[in-house]
């Protein structure tokens, strides 16, 4: 039995994450204020806390005799973060640096950060981990920030951190209607009430796919590895693939809207890195997990 806790713990990845832990018979805290999770996908057998991450003599007591903090809390919508900058800084790196400092104040062993794809921006493909970030959005910067923070209190305090850059990760309980919306279960929607697809911009733009419950065995490797230096890590299937694949995939007649601004065109992972430092790899392909779905 040991004490994690996970912050985002009644959100899409973190409440898989909870469910895992719970199942290896340990003790889960899962912070969250449901400003975006629901608290139906807490597992019961979690400790729940609804405090917000911005509140630091609030968060600072429950990480008392914690073993790792899985830090997945945050406000992940791109475009939210373009319209509103600063609250949303407020959550994903005040948040952050708020988590870290309670982390190292409670002696926690590891903090493992859930970062983005997003920091990158446009790059060549396969994008590598040592690529300089260049983020388009507000939210990729958060993130970027947040890992930057977390190198910094390796440094500085010797708390071990990593962090995780995921691509786009789909699964069960990815709402199309949630926090940040994503292709394929708005197109899963839209096919089940005999709507057309909406493809955003020309259907060429693409995405790396990687399902939940590889991204909940990667944070477990994280954990588990000897990774302390707040390196970042990306967590992607290593395969590009088009909006307009998808489509084609689901099986159902398209409308084109207009392209939106902030987001990146083409992404692809090089995974090589986490194969290497974690023993990680993807088991899920894009296709068994739609069909999963
Ligand atoms: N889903 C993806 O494709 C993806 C890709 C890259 C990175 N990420 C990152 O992974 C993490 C989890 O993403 P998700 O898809 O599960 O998102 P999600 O929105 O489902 O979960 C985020 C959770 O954080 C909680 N939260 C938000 N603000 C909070 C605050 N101030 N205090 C406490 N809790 C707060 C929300 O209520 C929600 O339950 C996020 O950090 C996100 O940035 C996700």
């Amino acid at each position: 039995m040991s004490k994690y806790i996970v912050t985002g713990g009644a959100g899409f990845i973190g409440s898989h994450l909870t469910d895992r832990l719970i199942s290896e018979g340990h003790e889960v805290r899962v912070i969250d204020n449901l400003m975006l999770g629901k608290k139906e996908y807490v597992n019961k057998k979690a400790e729940f806390k609804k405090v917000d991450i911005r509140d630091f003599n609030k968060l600072k007591p429950l990480f008392k005799g914690a073993e790792a903090v899985f830090h997945l809390a945050a406000d992940p919508r791109l475009q939210v973060s373009i319209e509103d900058p600063i609250s949303t800084h407020e959550i994903n790196v005040t948040g952050t640096l708020n988590v870290l400092q309670a982390a190292k104040e409670a002696g926690v062993k590891k903090v493992i950060f859930s970062s983005t794809c997003a920091l990158y921006g446009e790059q060549p493909l396969p994008i590598k981990e040592d690529f300089v970030p260049r983020p388009v959005s507000p939210y990729g910067l958060h993130k970027y920030i947040g890992e930057q923070y977390c190198r910094l209190f390796h440094n500085l305090f010797r708390l071990a951190t990593v962090s995780l850059r995921y691509f786009n990760v789909f699964g069960p309980r990815k709402l199309a209607t949630g926090s940040y919306p994503m292709v394929i279960p708005i197109f899963l929607r839209q096919k089940k009430e005999g709507e057309k697809l909406t493809v955003v911009g020309d259907g060429r733009a693409t995405r790396d796919y990687v399902y939940v419950s590889d991204v909940v065995e990667a944070n477990i490797a994280a954990w588990k590895s000897d990774v302390r230096d707040g390196a970042a890590i990306n967590i992607g299937s290593g395969k590009q693939t088009s909006v307009n694949e998808i489509a084609e995939l689901i099986g159902w007649p398209t409308v084109n809207l207009p392209p939106r601004p902030g987001e990146m065109r083409f992404i692809e992972a090089d995974n090589s890195r986490a194969r290497e430092l974690l023993g990680w790899e993807p088991t899920i392909g894009l296709e068994e997990g739609i069909n999963k779905l």
